[in-house]
């Protein structure tokens, strides 16, 4: 048994290693997020709208899922996420035409409704901060963390308008959407966990107290039939 335990462990560490090595080499920081703040949630979703949705789609997410999931009525979600005449039960893609793009860009922008679970928030927060000026690039820009990203910066504007924690709390709170998009129903999730500990707990006492009865004539040897 205890064989097959250190067999497992050394295992787990072998994966851990690989993993490590596979992610990007560059540096990545602590995006720090709070999928529980619905105002960051909100500003994120639209900063999003404006800055990344006419290249990347996120389709697997609906507006009016947004509206309910964020507390905003059907005018708010119209008015700050909707800038194409669509309804609010359609998912949300992008006008983009795919092949167009292929070749501004080089590759089509990618569908960004589970970007936050394949790369992760930090690899998100530190991307978006991570553009240098690079004349050698179509866009003039490069990046240390997607090394030749066929991106341009697309939030170079909101930089110039923010200060430098402004802009990473901008950035913050797009990234924090994008993980809600990742899984929409953590916020259900996490919220429903703390009342199914709660009645866990409560089970346990009771079911205690229940064994204890049980074994009580057991324990102490004097179990004899009731007749
Ligand atoms: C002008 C079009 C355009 C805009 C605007 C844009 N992107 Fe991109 N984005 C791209 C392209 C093209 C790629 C593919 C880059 C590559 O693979 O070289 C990309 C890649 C990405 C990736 C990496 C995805 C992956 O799996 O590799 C992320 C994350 C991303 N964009 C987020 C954003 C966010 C957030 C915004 C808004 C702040 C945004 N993008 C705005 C065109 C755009």
């Amino acid at each position: 048994m205890r064989a097959i335990i250190l067999l497992v462990f050394a295992a787990s560490l072998t994966m851990a290693s690989f993993n490590a090595s596979a992610a990007s080499k560059a540096r990545l920081d602590h995006a720090d997020t709070d999928i529980m703040d619905t105002v960051s949630l909100q500003n994120g979703a639209k900063l999003f709208m404006n800055y990344c949705s006419g290249c990347h789609a996120i389709s697997f997410m609906r507006y009016n899922r947004i509206g309910k999931d964020l507390g905003l009525s059907d005018d708010l979600v119209k008015k700050n996420l909707m800038f194409a005449g669509n309804k609010t039960g359609e998912a949300i893609t992008t006008s983009m035409p795919e092949d167009a793009a292929a070749s501004w860009f080089g590759g089509v922008p990618p569908d960004l409704s589970l970007v936050a679970r394949s790369k992760g928030t930090d690899w998100i927060y530190t991307y978006l901060r991570s553009f240098y000026d690079d004349e050698s690039r179509a866009f003039g820009v490069n990046n240390t963390v997607l090394v030749n990203a066929s991106m341009p910066d697309a939030l170079w504007s909101l930089r110039e308008a923010q200060s430098e924690a402004e802009f990473d709390n901008s950035v913050r709170d797009i990234t924090n959407f994008l993980d809600y998009v990742g899984e929409p129903a953590k916020l259900i999730r996490l919220r429903l966990g703390k009342w199914v500990l709660l009645f866990l707990g409560v089970l346990f006492v009771l079911t205690y107290l229940l064994k204890k009865e049980y074994w009580k004539d057991v324990k102490y040897g004097i179990w004899r039939s009731r007749d």
